[in-house]
């Protein structure tokens, strides 16, 4: 028996003016995003802005339904959004923040276990780091230079080939 140990790697900033211009940009087309969820349910409105190669970006945010389970989270809104209009273009980033109806949210917001399939996916296929750059309304930003580390022991398609 042997123990391994897994190490992953972010990055926090106090607050989003530290970030590129191109990254603070991006965080604010999720704030933007956010502003227009529809979100009657559960009134946590998350939004997404996903920046594809070239720099064109893509805004997404939750779509709630009467019958739960047939809404889907922003970042998927957002990627599968850009991915129907750009197929061939790669994803170089997204930004995932959110509003709650209850309080000021001031953590970053992490994607769920879900949505960071999705991204997986995206990421294997584009061959390229995607950066995940997460803020609540306010605060502090969290950013992950790849998915790779939000989700390991990925289940990805070369495993699909090989099987
Ligand atoms: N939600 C997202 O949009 N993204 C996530 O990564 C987590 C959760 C949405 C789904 C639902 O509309 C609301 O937040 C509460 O779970």
């Amino acid at each position: 028996m042997k123990k391994e140990t897994i190490q992953i790697e972010w990055y926090h900033y106090d607050d989003a003016t530290k970030l590129s211009p191109e990254d603070q940009f991006l965080l604010n087309e999720a704030h933007e995003a956010a502003k227009q969820a529809y979100a009657p349910y559960s009134h946590f409105k998350v939004g997404a802005a996903v920046r594809l190669q070239g720099g064109i970006i893509v805004r997404g945010n939750n779509q709630e339904n009467v019958a739960y389970p047939s809404g889907l989270c922003a970042e998927r809104v957002a990627l599968f959004h850009a991915h129907a209009t750009y197929p061939d273009k790669k994803v170089e980033a997204i930004a995932i923040t959110a509003v709650s109806a209850k309080t000021i949210l001031d953590e970053p917001v992490a994607p769920c276990g879900a949505c960071r399939q999705v991204m997986a996916e995206y990421e294997h296929r584009g061959g390229i780091p995607l950066k995940v750059i997460m803020q609540g309304q306010t605060g502090r930003v969290l950013v992950a230079p790849s998915m790779a580390g939000l989700l390991p022991f990925s289940f990805l398609h070369d495993f699909l080939d090989k099987y």
